[in-house]
Formats: structure tokens, sequence, C-alpha cells
């Protein structure tokens, strides 16, 4: 493609995105795929020869959009916000055009420059103490590709911090043996990308419970603390979070950062999601403590309008990060080292992309308040979806609602609330996934569309609503002595560890592409599909590629009561969507509450995923 030729592409590529997010609202939420679609439309080897641009374009708008999960849709409200926007779509667009490897300052000096500027830029919108910013020569900033990144760095840097102390005082000692008496903190509520940062870094790391508003406590802490070093453990790290995943709960920060400075240790601060809320004022309180903090999170890439990847990052002390970090080979070296920042000493990759221009053109494009605008914008559609639920009876709220997420349940037993979601995801007219916080399983509603209405809150209400009243309906009439049976043989199944992950990762869909047929069952999902084929008619007809909607589901009083008891079944069974330690946490649960008849309550047991969702 010459010059020429890409101009014209490239307009026409620009039209393309215009008309795909004007028009985005036309579409599934969901594709209606199945694993290996793609496979079958594509040919299997590369083309010998280039192809015209047309038929790659063709291709596109009929194998690729059909198995798109329209995350900008206004009716996605699943996980958290994938950040996008214009400007920052047209800033990764020059960043790729430029294509420069900014790993040193030497190797491109705008990249880097820029970089420790907009870090400077987005430190003192959210109100982070000025110790933090490139400009007072001791802190600073970086971008990395995703908050996981963050949270494994900031770990691996306080690890490198606790060695290099240990060993100043036990010089003779391996460090191997030091590392295996380290232990690290984290709330049962933070990211499940803290637990693999320890297991990269290798170091034990204690969950700990919350209180009753899902915070992480200084006194859980310093107990936990206490308890680790009577054993002789040395407690070295620990992550506070900002916003958890499943509920946006708040950890308090003053209380774990007065103990962490008191016990020298080291305090990151994971605030993927609502790190971006700070740059409202009114936010700044739930950052009380921050002062405390040696490291801090936040992705502009979920909630300020930046399209992925951006993951910004503050140290408080820039050293201790990057002694953990270098390798000084003579081929990346330039004589402005001592004055430059050198950004590969920042973080784990050597190449890294010029993000720093996406965020620069965002935040001017928009401006603080414009951020502030969309982020109460957000916050106030979160409140009003919260004031619909509660107005309602059969839901309630889990949580606080503080930002732009709502967590909601039906009141009453765990299934019923999954058997709603399910239903919901299953039409096509929303996407929500579940958290569990504590033993209860419960919708999360995101605010996710950047320009996210009142109408689009009163829509999925509706939705909501009225797909509540079928499936309330659907418990009502079931047969209790079907789902008993499913429950039963399903419990008969010894589901270990490892076979839960065979389990869960199997897609269970009926009517499998070739490639996926061809995989031969484990004796478990032969069980397990046994246990589904029991029953001829399922909510949809696995042979027809759309699914219908829930009024031509239930078009029959007949045919309606056969499917809502297939519906539970299937609920209670599908194990692609559910995990088998949660199918059998329920079944013992439900046979509970059937032999003791006390009003137990259904649930999920705790350590089946006491972390919420994992997004
Ligand atoms: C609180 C929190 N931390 C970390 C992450 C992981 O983010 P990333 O995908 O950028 O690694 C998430 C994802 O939603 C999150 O909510």
């Amino acid at each position: 493609m010459n010059a020429s030729e890409f101009r014209k592409r490239g307009k026409e590529m620009v039209d393309y995105i215009a008309d795909y997010m004007e028009d985005i609202e036309t579409r599934r939420v969901l594709p209606e795929v199945q694993p290996g679609y793609l496979r079958e439309m594509l040919p299997k080897t590369a083309p010998r020869k280039g192809e015209k641009w047309e038929n790659i374009m063709r291709d596109v708008n009929n194998a690729i959009m059909p198995g798109i999960t329209h995350w900008q849709h206004p009716r996605f409200h699943a996980y958290f916000p994938a950040g996008n926007s214009y400007p920052s779509i047209l800033g990764d667009m020059l960043s790729n055009a430029i294509g420069c490897i900014g790993f040193s300052w030497a190797a491109s000096p705008a990249c880097t420059e820029l970089e420790t500027l907009v870090m400077d830029w987005l430190a003192k919108m959210i109100g982070l103490p000025p110790v933090f910013l490139h400009e007072n020569g001791i802190g600073g900033g970086v971008i990395q590709g995703s908050a996981s990144d963050c949270v494994l760095v900031s770990l691996l840097a306080a690890r490198f911090a606790a060695i290099k102390d240990l060993k100043s005082k036990f010089p003779f000692v391996e460090d191997g043996v030091l590392l295996s008496r380290m232990v690290a903190y984290r709330s049962k509520l933070a990211h499940s990308c803290v637990e693999k940062a320890a297991m990269i870094a290798m170091v034990k790391m204690r969950e700990l419970d919350t209180d009753d508003k899902f915070s992480l406590r200084g006194a859980t802490l310093q107990r936990a603390i206490d308890e680790d070093r009577k054993l002789g453990l040395i407690p070295f790290f620990v992550c506070a979070t900002l916003g958890t995943t499943a509920v946006c709960s708040f950890d308090n920060l003053d209380e774990l950062g007065l103990i962490c400075e008191r016990e020298n240790l080291w305090l990151h601060v994971d605030a993927a999601y609502a790190g971006s809320a700070f740059i409202c004022p009114e936010f700044q309180r739930y950052m009380k403590g921050i002062e405390h903090a040696n490291s801090f999170n936040m992705n502009p890439s979920k909630w300020m309008l930046v399209n992925f990847d951006c993951s910004t990052m503050w140290v408080k002390d820039r050293k201790l990060l990057t002694t953990a970090l270098t390798v000084d080979p003579l081929y990346l070296q330039h004589h402005n080292s001592d004055k430059a920042v050198d950004f590969r000493h920042w973080g784990v990759p050597l190449s890294r992309r010029f993000r720093s221009l996406k965020l620069w053109f965002v935040i001017r494009t928009y401006g603080i308040e414009g951020l502030q605008t969309y982020i109460r914008e957000h916050t106030r559609l979160g409140k009003k979806f919260g004031a619909l639920v509660r107005s309602d009876s059969r839901f309630e709220v889990i949580g606080e609602v503080t930002m732009g997420l709502v967590c909601f349940r039906l009141v009453g037993h765990n299934y019923h609330t999954q058997m709603l979601l399910r239903a919901i995801n299953m039409s096509g007219k929303l996407h929500m996934v579940p958290a569990l916080i504590n033993d209860q399983y419960v919708i999360r509603f995101a605010i996710c569309a950047q320009n996210a209405s009142e109408d689009d809150i009163r829509f999925a209400w509706n939705v909501i609503g009225e797909m509540a009243v079928e499936v309330l309906e659907a418990c009502r009439s079931s047969n209790e002595n079907d789902v008993l049976k499913a429950i039963e043989k399903l419990e008969s199944l010894d589901l270990t560890e490892e076979d839960d992950e065979g389990i869960t990762d199997t897609p269970s869909v009926p009517t499998p592409s070739p490639a996926i047929a061809e995989k031969p069952e484990t004796e478990h999902e032969a069980e397990l599909n046994d246990v589904m084929d029991e029953d001829e008619v399922f909510l949809y007809d696995d042979n027809i590629p759309s699914i219908p909607s829930i009024s031509t589901l239930y078009e029959t009083k007949q045919r309606a009561t056969t499917r809502r008891r297939n519906l539970l079944l299937r609920m209670i069974s599908d194990p692609k969507c559910y995990n088998a330690r949660v199918l059998k946490s329920m079944c013992s649960d439900t046979k509970r509450h059937r032999s003791d008849n006390a009003g137990v309550k259904h649930g999920l047991s705790e350590d089946v995923c006491s972390n919420g969702t994992d997004i």
C-alpha cells in the first residue's frame, strides 16, 4: 500500500469507525457465534499473494463483526467501562504512525518527556501528593500495559527492597530462605491480579476479611501481621484496593497506611477503575491516607475515555522501583542516562509504545472539566439505577452505590439471580456479569458507554424487570424433584480442583463446530452433558443459530412450563457458565435447605470465588 492508497483507505476507515460508533445500537451486544466459528469461515493458510483491500473489508464485515462483543454498546453493562473516544483513537493512530519504541530517553526523547509531563498532569488532576510527581525528582509516574502489570511491578519492587534490607541484617542467609518467610496481604475483594502477582513473585499472600462495608480495615491487617510475626514470617507488602471489582468498595487507606508505615511494609494502592473518579474533588476523600502509599495505579483505559492500553502508575521513590528492575547492557546505554528518565527500568518489557499521546489528546480535548462532567454523569446514572432497583421489593442492592457500578440481586436464593442473569444475557438485550460477594451471588450493572443516558438505564431496568417476572415464575412452577435429581447427579461427580478447570473451560454449548467436536469429551463433560440431554427442550433450540427472544420462547403455556423447568436445570448444570465448585456448593446448600427446611440460605461457598468477579 502506498501513501495515496493509504489516504484513500484511511479516510474510508475513519468513516467505517464513525459509522460503527453511530450505528452500534442496531447490533446485538453479545455475538451469537460458537467456539471455532471463525476457522470455518476463513482460509486455513495465509494467502500467497496480497489480496484486495475490498476483500479484506468484506471479511471484516462478514466474519469478524459477527463475532464481536460490542463493549461500546449502550446495552453493555459488564465488567467496567473499556475506555474509548475519538481523540484517543486519533492519538493511537498517530502513535502507530510514528512507531517509535520509547524504552529510553534517547530512543525517542519526546516519547519519554511527554509521558513524564502527562503523568504529572494526571497526578495533579487526581490529587496525588507532590512527592509522586516527576517534577519533584524523587517519585514519578509511568504508563504500563495493565493494572496487573502495575501491581506486579510494585510487588517486585517491594520484594527487592525487603530482601535488600534483610540481607543487610542477615548477610549469610540465602535469598531463597528469606523469600520463603516473606508474606504479603490483600483483602478478599482484591482483584485476582494481586494473587497472580504473588504467584509470579513466589511470595506468600494472605487474604484478609473485609468489614460490613466490604472494606479492609486496619485492625484486621494488624492482627494478621502480629500473627504472622509470631510464626516467624516477614510481612512486607500490602495491596489496598480503592474501588473493588466486585462491588466498588474502598479499603481504609488511612488505617492501613499508618500500620504499613509503622511496620515498614510497602503499601500499594490499586484504583484501576475508581481512580479516574478522583479527578472530581468530591471523590478524593476515598484517597485519605494516600500519603502513606509507596505506589498507586489507576486505569485511564477504564473510566477516562482512553483506549486500552493505558494503565498509569506512580511511585513515591523511583529509585526503589528502578533498582529492582535495572539491567543495563551497553547497547541500551546513552550519554544522557544520568539526566533523563529511562522507562525501560520502570517495568517488565523493554519496548514501549507512545501511549502518552492518546492520554494527552484526551486530557486536552475534554479538559479537566469535560472529564469531570463525564464521571459525574456516569455516577448520577449509577445512583439512578440503584434507586430503581431499590424501588422494587423483589430486588436488593448489595453494597453502596458510590460510582457507576450497582450490584443487585433478587431477594432469596442465589440461583434465582443466576437464572435471571443467564436469561438476560441469552436474550442479547443486555450484557452483565456476576460477582460473588461473601456468599451472595450478585449481578453487576456497570455504566459503560461514553454517552450513557437515562433512556439506557430505563431500557435496562425494563428488560431486567420483565425477565425477573419470567424467572420467578419459572422458579415457582418448576418441578423440584427434577431439579434435585439433576443436582444429585452432579453431586455424585468427583469435582476435584483439577477437574474443575476442565469443566469450567469447556464450551458446553451444543452443536459445536467440527474443530470443537473433534475434541474428546472428558468423563465429567460427558456426564454433565448427559444431565442436560435428559431434557430435549432447552430454553433455546441449539440448532438455531440465533437465540429467540424470551417472548417467542414462552409462546404457549404448555411449552413454557417445560422450558421453565429446563431453564432451571440448565442454570444449575451448565458447566460453561458456572464453575463446578460453584455447582457443588450450590448442590450441598440446596440439599441442606431441603433437609433442615429451616430457612438455611441457598448460597455459594466463600471458597469458590471469594474475591468476586474476575475481570
Ligand atoms: C480493581 C482492579 N484491579 C485490577 C484489575 C485488572 O486490570 P487489568 O486488566 O488492567 O490488568 C481490574 C480489572 O477490572 C480491577 O477492577
